[in-house]
């Protein structure tokens, strides 16, 4: 008998970012309507559409977009630029009609400076909401209360004349953080999840949740003396405003609000080795988050260098995932998203980037865990040059999030006005790859309908993990009651043998054409892997 698992346990999800999904009013915005009208894309119940059991949404709140939506103004509606209430309504319900869930981001550590609260907090500093804010007074010298960085650069303290008192912002000065300490923000908060579960949501994606528990006395970080400016040494030896242990029970709060519905899931962001994070599953009753999102195959903490597609570094990624996550865990896996460059521009350096993204997307559904799946990469998009006159992120990343190109038009079937942010080529598109059996979008669709329909690759343990040649990493799924797979990376830019046990005698997917049996002898399978693919064996 198989056990039953939740269903976040075995589901791939589909990363949207709302503004370039799809357009439906014609304001060169991708919206809501929009998701509902390419819904059949993700998931038509057949293996012509992508097969995503979930999608989870950037934020779609009301904000004045200084952080594009993740400064929120209003935590219980909808911006007008993607619809209202009773369109997020629908989306949902025609989300379910397919079989789909549906994740939103939790902007949980900060608010828009525009928000009523802080609006209330920062009137006066007797404010019934003072507290919902982290206010201190001036250090001695008038300057600010400690020396904390914000992660998108300056002080973390922003002035406020009119009281006198600085406020701590991680993020812009415009998103100042809330006080998880105080009681009336978690209930608040709390309040927040209850609107939004009752409006049939399924999760949440817990946005900078390794930042909402400071160090209790805000002390100064240490500084590192190795730091140069521009160096690759972070300024501070540990960071206060960050993982702190406290946030471990601040997410047991959350936790146990989403225990009020059945079946909803929390997945946490941070970056950070899973060491340090594993906390915040709350093991060993795993009564905190459901899942933790994996970054080690983009980059160890947010201002560490992406890691290179190696051996090495990818097997010491899922090795660490082994070995550092609690006990009946699992982690939350992406390869991109709308922080960091799209995988095959950090990857294509040789030109090669296309090549290895496929076989990351078969690394990607053959780990153990849950995949997160960023839009267009299931289509091979690369970043999309933005002139300086057109970009609108404080901190460039407006590349990676780019409209969605449905088909070759000048409008790519996502708008009929002119974008918000510009196409990439026209070659690389939607319609272009649907009936091409080669294309990217091909291979990830087969490849996430595989996975569906494999036990071991879908809730699979993992096993006999190894590096062949400094090239190959090789491990295997195994699942009580269903036939054991192989999945095998070649990093190398030449192609590799190896030999595998005779079981794996069967090739069920590859990344590209050329892989081969070369050898059948000798009690074991040699396969000859074509350079940078990937594939999977079974019997
Ligand atoms: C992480 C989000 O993914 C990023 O886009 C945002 O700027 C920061 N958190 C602040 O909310
Ligand atoms: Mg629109």
């Amino acid at each position: 008998m198989t056990e039953e698992l939740p269903w976040w346990r075995e589901a791939t999800i589909y990363h949207i970012y709302p503004r370039s999904f799809q357009d439906s009013d014609g304001d060169g915005v991708g919206d809501l309507q929009g998701i509902i009208n390419r819904l059949d894309y993700l998931n038509d119940g057949t293996e012509h559409s992508l097969g995503v059991d979930a999608i989870w949404l950037s934020p779609i709140y009301p904000s004045p977009l200084k952080d594009f939506g993740y400064d929120v103004s209003d935590f219980t509606d909808v911006d007008p630029t993607f619809g209202d209430l009773a369109t997020f309504d629908r989306l949902v319900e025609e989300a379910h009609r397919r079989q789909v869930r549906v994740l939103i981001d939790f902007v949980l550590n900060h608010t828009s400076d525009r928000h009523p609260w802080f609006l209330d907090s920062r009137a006066s500093a007797t404010s019934a909401r003072r507290d919902w804010y982290i206010w201190r007074d001036p250090a001695p010298d008038g300057g600010p209360p400690n020396n904390w960085n914000a992660v998108f650069g300056g002080p973390a303290w922003e002035f406020d004349a009119a009281t006198g008192q600085y406020y701590l912002h991680s993020y812009l000065p415009e998103q100042p953080d809330l006080n998880w300490r105080n009681a009336e923000v978690v209930e608040a908060m709390g309040d927040v999840l209850r609107f939004w579960m009752r409006r049939g949501v399924d999760g949440f994606r817990l946005d900078a949740v390794g930042r909402i528990a400071k160090h209790p006395d805000l002390a100064d970080n240490p500084v590192n003396p190795a730091h140069v400016p521009g160096g690759p040494e972070p300024p501070f030896l540990i960071d206060h405003n960050y993982l702190h242990p406290d946030g471990t029970e601040m997410v047991r709060a959350v936790r146990r609000v989403l225990d009020e519905f059945p079946d909803r899931v929390a997945v946490g962001e941070v970056y950070a080795p899973l060491r340090e994070l594993s906390h915040f599953y709350g093991a060993p009753a795993l009564d905190g988050l459901h899942l933790m999102f994996n970054f080690q195959l983009i980059r160890k903490t947010p201002s560490a260098p992406f890691i290179p597609w190696n051996a090495s570094s990818v097997a010491a990624a899922i090795l660490e995932a082994e070995e550092d996550l609690p006990s009946g865990t699992q982690a939350c896996f992406a390869l991109a998203n709308h922080d960091v460059p799209r995988f095959i521009t950090r990857h294509d350096a040789d030109g090669a980037g296309e090549q290895r993204a496929r076989a990351g997307t078969l690394l990607l559904l053959g780990l153990r865990g849950t995949p997160c799946l960023y839009y267009g990469e299931e289509l091979g998009m690369r970043d999309v040059p933005v002139p300086p006159g057109q970009a609108v992120d404080p901190v460039g990343r407006d590349g990676a999030r780019t409209p969605m190109p449905w088909d070759g038009s000048p409008g790519r079937g996502f708008t009929e006005a002119s974008p918000w942010l510009p196409f990439g080529p026209p070659a690389i598109n939607v319609a272009a790859q649907r009936d091409d059996p080669e294309s990217f979008l091909s291979l990830v669709r087969r490849a996430i309908h595989m996975r569906k329909g494999e036990a071991s690759l879908r809730r699979g343990s993992l096993h006999t993990l190894r590096v062949v040649d400094d090239s190959v990493v090789v491990f295997t799924r195994e699942a009580t009651g269903a036939r054991p797979a192989l999945v095998a990376l070649n990093c190398a830019s030449l192609q590799r043998e190896i030999d595998v046990e005779p079981r794996f005698s069967r090739l069920l997917l590859a990344s590209a054409s050329g892989v081969e049996l070369v050898d059948a002898g000798h009690g074991a399978r040699r396969w000859r892997l074509p350079a940078l693919s990937a594939a999977w064996f079974v019997h």
